[in-house]
């Protein structure tokens, strides 16, 4: 797995990057921002490199079409707050305004193209079509960085595609989650008890799995838990299963 550094000088170079901005929102209000502080360093060390950089990113499930609710823009104006610096936002994700706003950026800066997902081609299931919008966004860098750890499971193309077409690397984010999976799965320090959590179980019936053959104890919370509980044949209401 290559690390940013491993890019080489990337002063005035243009750089590609995947974030997971998929942050909890009340009406425009983010309600918790850990998604964006969690991207900093390696979006800082863009901008102390003199990279060009330009994100892309995830919010909500849009429907491969503009709704303004999922819109970017709490995203942008909280970035530029926690970085100190004017974050541009694109009208839209690879039209006339992220060309424009990708290239007008000078050394250093960084800006936003809207949410990747109102674009119909980013979550197909055809490999041609997700193909062509990530011609789109190679147009925006010389060099891709993977550093949306949350998303990095999904075969999008600005997750998957993208990064097939263009130099990669993984952010920090995502190469400090690998190796900590990697040390906690390849030799556990034992009692080995995994806990976890989180709405959405279809994705991590594959990692349990998994874990179940190296964990000495699983702990499912969260809203997750209720699937199991209701397969076990208990009543769960209306619970989320
Ligand atoms: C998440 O919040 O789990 C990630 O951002 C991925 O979102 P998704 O499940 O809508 O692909």
């Amino acid at each position: 797995m290559k690390s940013v550094e491993d890019l080489g000088d990337l002063s005035g170079k243009r750089v590609v990057i995947r974030c997971d901005f998929n942050v909890p929102l009340d009406g425009q209000t983010i309600t918790d921002d850990g998604r964006i502080k969690a991207a900093l360093p390696t979006l800082e060390q863009l901008h102390q490199a003199g990279a060009r950089t330009t994100v892309l990113a995830h919010l909500g499930r849009p429907k491969g079409a503009v709704d303004p609710k999922f819109s970017l823009a709490p995203v942008a104006k909280r970035l530029g707050e926690l970085m100190g610096l004017d974050i541009k936002l694109a009208t839209d994700v690879v039209g006339p305004s992220a060309q424009q706003t990708s290239a007008s950026l000078k050394d250093g800066e960084i800006a936003l193209v809207e949410n990747v997902r109102f674009e119909k081609g980013e979550t197909s299931k055809d490999e041609a079509e997700r193909t062509e919008l990530a011609k789109k966004y190679v147009s925006f860098g010389d060099f891709y960085v993977s550093n949306g750890f949350g998303v990095v499971h999904r075969k999008q193309a600005s997750v998957y595609d993208v990064a097939k077409l263009l130099p990669s690397a993984a952010g920090s984010l995502v190469a400090k989650e690998v190796k900590v999976l990697e040390g906690l799965t390849a030799d556990p320090k034992r009692p080995f008890v995994v806990v976890l959590g989180g709405a959405k179980v279809a994705d991590k019936l594959a990692v349990i799995d998994n874990l179940l053959k190296v964990a000495d104890t699983l702990v499912i919370g969260g809203g997750m838990a209720f699937t199991f509980i209701k397969a076990q044949g208990h009543e769960v209401g209306t619970s989320l299963v």
